[in-house]
């Protein structure tokens, strides 16, 4: 190589790859909209409303003096707590720094220039994302008219060579519909068992308890299998980053070669190990939601707006002039998250805030909706 390295002489599948744009930080918001940093009502990001739980809290003041030392590199305590929780196996745990590094690491194992990687139009950005930074081909299969992911046209394009890695999220962002344990089951009997199939529970928690997956029982069943979970939305950790990857320790093992010895630092483990044992915050959590989501449901049915049943802490809506209504929304200091970059510029999505958020969110709202007819 004659030439100086430069950035001009990446792989070619990095360069080709669009940058992330997360957005402006609130603080640069609100300086720009003349609004106190603390007003700004953040509804783009899906994260707990309420805050951290108490118990994490504690937990990380509690160890945050120890900051000088390394973190466990294996999670002891950490896997030691989901298992108890979970009743799975610790060496079929892998924590990390926050589940989008779990996805990275799947797509590190599985993935190279010549493979291909599945997923459905209309989910998390960070599968396309992590297929093609290892030079994977990725194929988007189409929702079905009514936006749920259509499992049949998905194992379908799996059985097509190479495929080898499949993500499937439940409940799923940003639609916020939710599988049955039976459309899942179904589906892994259909895909070939050497697809890699990723099953993203990060919403997991919002839904009611007797219509959660029992993904616990299918990891037993299909060695195939990797469930990602997060401590970023119903457990209120999202400024931490820690997630987990749940897998046969076969699975796990491979995962665990290609992870950094500290991923997961410290704090976020004391705080994560804190909030799975605590019962309490997560209840509060998705009663909150629930009656969140039914304000926003119903003001929307009012307006006569078309939005989807969501299982999950956000709610995607039709909105005519979507964009001038998120602006009007904006210079309110109230942040939600527009799906034009979906291919979706009519459609935008909310997280439900706490109940003082929504009454702000919902006054904006109605007034500049209104403002479009
Ligand atoms: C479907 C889905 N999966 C995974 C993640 C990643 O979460 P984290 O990296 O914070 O665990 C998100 C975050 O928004 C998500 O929406």
């Amino acid at each position: 190589m004659a030439d100086n390295m430069t950035a001009a002489q990446a792989l070619s599948y990095i360069s080709d790859i669009d940058p992330y744009d997360p957005g402006k930080p609130v603080e640069a918001l609100a300086a720009e909209f003349g609004i106190a940093p603390s007003d700004i009502v953040m509804l783009a990001a899906n994260e707990n409303a309420i805050g951290m739980p108490e118990s994490a809290v504690a937990a990380v003041t509690e160890t945050l003096r120890r900051g000088f030392r390394y973190p466990d590199g294996n999670a002891f305590g950490l896997k030691a707590a989901v298992s108890r929780r979970l009743g799975i196996p610790e060496d079929w745990i892998i924590q990390g720094n926050g589940s989008d590094e779990i996805l990275g690491l799947i797509a590190l194992a599985f993935l190279e220039p010549g493979r291909t990687c599945v997923f459905s139009q209309y989910s998390f950005s960070v599968y396309q994302l992590s297929a093609h930074m290892n030079g994977a081909r990725t194929v988007e299969v189409p929702v079905k008219p009514d936006f749920t992911l259509d499992l049949d046209a998905m194992a379908a394009a799996a059985a097509d060579e190479p495929v080898s890695v499949l993500f499937i999220t439940n409940p799923n962002n940003p639609t916020g519909l939710a599988l049955t344990q039976a459309d899942i089951e179904a589906f892994l009997e259909k895909v070939p068992s050497r697809v890699m199939v990723v099953l993203d529970e990060a919403y997991r928690e919002f839904m009611p308890e007797d219509e959660q997956t029992d993904s616990m029982a299918l990891l037993r069943r299909y060695p195939n299998l990797i469930v990602t979970r997060t401590f970023s939305k119903a457990y209120g950790l999202a400024g931490l980053r820690i997630g987990l990857g749940l897998a046969q320790a076969a699975t796990v093992e491979l995962l665990n070669r290609i992870r950094a010895p500290y991923n997961a630092n410290r704090l976020a483990q004391a705080a994560a190990s804190a909030a799975i044992a605590d019962d309490e915050f997560l209840r509060r959590t998705a009663e909150l939601n629930r009656e969140g989501v039914r304000r926003l449901e119903a003001v929307f049915d009012g307006l006569g707006l078309e939005y989807l049943p969501t299982k999950t802490n956000f709610i995607m809506v039709k909105v005519p002039g979507a964009a001038d209504v998120a602006k009007a929304l904006l210079r309110s200091g109230i942040i939600v998250r527009g799906l034009r970059s979906y291919g979706l510029p009519d459609w935008m999505r909310i997280s439900v805030g706490r109940p003082e958020e929504i009454t702000k969110f919902l006054e904006v709202f109605e007034k500049a909706v209104a403002a479009q007819r």
